[in-house]
């Protein structure tokens, strides 16, 4: 895929283009995170039952995934579903799973075709057994692919992250002086894996709600108004300009800034 095919892939004359063509591409987050929050608002604004925003949000994630696959970002991870969503009525739960199976069988040549490995990352195990065997078929279909590697959260809490990366480093044995930053990132639901460059958050809430807390150190946080179910390729390529400006500093000074010292 080049800059070419993607231009000629989005509409001539479009908003998307004119966005994409503002693009860096050899300066892409090797990462992006999105929080995709929102979809009871959208739903509530209509006077439609909540599970009709999250119906309407598979739309949005259709188009992010495409999207990052052909822009060429190496990691896309969303969040689905959170440790503490369970807090939620049964019956919205229910939709949120049934939604998520529809989603992968439907997708699942989709994400064949844009080469996409499919991974989740957070506790399946706790979900019910159609779901976890699902979730197995996408993952194994796509395994080999070497493109885009799409995680979804599910079950998913930073916390929990770290608590279980704990106890399986104890479980293995490593000595506590063995232990650092780079070893301890191995041993994460994201081992392998850039941290994310870019956080999105949709719905305006100014909050990380237990997302990747150990990854998202360095991170360029963006948030914007839009509901997720309305969050389309164009604000993807919005965040991404947005992002290609921000000064990272890591702590450190810029160049500009060290040369008038
Ligand atoms: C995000 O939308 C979807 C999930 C958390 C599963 P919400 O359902 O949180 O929508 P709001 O925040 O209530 O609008
Ligand atoms: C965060 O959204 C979780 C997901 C997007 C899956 P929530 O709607 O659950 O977060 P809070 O409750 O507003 O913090
Ligand atoms: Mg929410």
């Amino acid at each position: 895929m080049t800059v070419e095919d993607l231009l000629a892939w989005l509409p001539p004359g479009s908003p998307e283009q004119a966005l994409a063509r503002q693009v860096d591409f050899d300066r892409l987050p090797a990462h992006v995170a999105i929080i995709m929050d929102g979809n009871g608002r959208w739903a509530g604004q209509r006077r439609l039952p909540r599970v009709e925003g999250h119906r309407a949000g598979i739309e949005s994630v259709r188009a992010v995934v495409e999207t990052s696959a052909r822009l060429g970002i190496g990691v896309l991870t969303l969040y689905a579903f959170s440790v503490e969503n369970w807090k939620r009525p049964r019956t919205e739960i229910n939709t949120l799973m049934m939604l998520l199976k529809r989603y992968l069988r439907l997708e699942l040549d989709t994400l064949l075709s844009n080469d996409i490995r499919f991974q989740v990352i957070g506790r399946p195990e706790d979900l019910r057994p159609d779901v976890q065997e699902e979730l197995r078929a996408a993952m194994t279909r796509t395994e080999a692919n070497q493109g885009m590697r799409f995680n979804i959260a599910l079950n998913y809490g930073g916390r929990a992250e770290i608590v279980d990366a704990v106890r399986r480093l104890i479980d293995a044995g490593v000595p506590g002086d063995e232990i650092d930053e780079r070893r301890f990132g191995e041993y994460l639901y994201t081992a392998g894996q850039p941290d994310p460059d870019l956080l999105i958050r949709t719905s305006g809430e100014m909050r990380i709600s237990n997302f990747l807390l150990w990854q998202i150190a360095y991170a360029e946080i963006w948030v914007t108004d839009t509901l997720w179910p309305d969050f389309r390729r164009r604000d993807l390529l919005e965040a991404i300009v947005a992002y290609q400006k921000r000064d990272r500093r890591y702590g450190g000074i810029t160049p500009a800034r060290a040369a008038t010292l």
